[in-house]
């Protein structure tokens, strides 16, 4: 019997790249399930019944979901953060997990330096703002997404910091960043761009502390994930300072929290706090191209040849 892949994107991909991740498959000689879209985890607990593989993007694979999947042997994150994956719980039940490092990459760093202007022209509302120029930008977390914001703000002439725990300061400074030693040696500088993963380490790391360090008109890019951010924290700062800029795109899941935000900072022209509507960093057609069809591409090599080399530990 013919394998089955299920599409579950709650977010759904745009129209090509579910054609190209389809031509991938039937290719294979697969079945592609599209539940895209859909509204309730009732759906998706209904749909992964049959999968052999997943598709997915930031959708939850939890313990409901494995209890139904009696068929599921691997499941691909079509992106790079893999926190909606619960790693012991597949592991437990034998499913390999893989996400797709670095295919969204550029899509990421575009939306950074769309905020970024947005913010430092005054949302467009006919005052002076400033330029990028010549200003400093530290990178929390230099993996691919960093690094692609790295080489436009090279291209803009900004100047680039860097922290990663897992790359060594000469590495980074071959890249033509400047090492910093610590996180909170990051919040020297005017902007502060987060792309570290959510772990029990970063959860709520950002804080009062290192954001009232930032110098006049600091600024927090986050698009990396919500829960990264102390947000009552967050709340405080907008209340002591008033030159502060919070650009991002994983707005809280918490209603009160974003209120919260957006009334501490009462930011009539959208300058100083940007929420995108949805996660939408990887939300273009070539985003959704490469992470679909490098999905796909390793589910049928995972079948046809056991090939593992993005597999996920726990
Ligand atoms: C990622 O980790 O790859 C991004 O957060 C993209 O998430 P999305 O597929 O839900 O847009």
């Amino acid at each position: 019997k013919a394998r089955t892949v299920l599409l579950a994107t709650e977010k759904a991909f745009a129209a090509d790249a579910v054609s190209k991740i389809e031509a991938v498959t039937s290719a294979a000689g697969y079945k592609l399930v599209r539940l895209e879209n859909y509204k309730s985890k009732d759906d998706l607990l209904k749909a992964v019944a049959d999968a052999d593989a997943m598709i997915i993007r930031s959708d939850k694979v939890d313990q409901a979901v494995l209890d139904k999947a009696a068929k599921l042997k691997i499941v691909v994150r079509a992106g790079a953060g893999y926190d909606n994956i619960d790693l012991k719980a597949t592991e437990g039940k034998g499913v390999v997990s893989m996400n797709t490092p670095g295919q969204n990459a550029n899509a990421v760093a575009e939306l950074v330096f769309g905020m970024m202007i947005t913010s430092a022209r005054n949302n467009y509302d006919g005052t002076s703002g400033f330029e990028l120029v010549n200003r400093s930008i530290a990178f929390y977390g230099f993996g691919a997404v960093a690094r692609a914001v790295h080489k436009l703000a090279q291209g803009f002439g900004m100047k680039s910091f860097a922290y990663d725990p897992y790359i060594p300061a000469e590495k980074i400074a071959e890249m033509g960043a400047t090492p910093v030693a610590t996180v909170a040696g990051l919040f020297e500088h005017q902007y502060v761009s987060l792309h570290v993963p959510l772990t029990a380490e970063t959860k709520a790391s950002i804080n009062k502390a290192l954001l009232m360090k930032m110098p006049k008109g600091g600024t927090l890019i986050n698009t990396a994930r919500c829960e990264v951010v102390h947000e009552a924290d967050m709340v405080e700062v907008f209340k002591a300072r008033q030159d502060f800029c919070y650009l991002c795109d994983v707005a809280p899941d918490d209603k009160a929290a974003k209120e919260a935000m957006t009334a501490a900072v009462g930011d009539k022209f959208g300058k100083r706090l940007i929420f995108t509507a949805k996660k939408m960093g990887a939300q273009t057609l070539e985003a959704n191209d490469n992470c679909g069809v490098a999905a796909a591409n390793q589910i049928v090599a995972f079948f046809e040849k056991g090939e593992t080399r993005f597999a996920l530990k726990a």
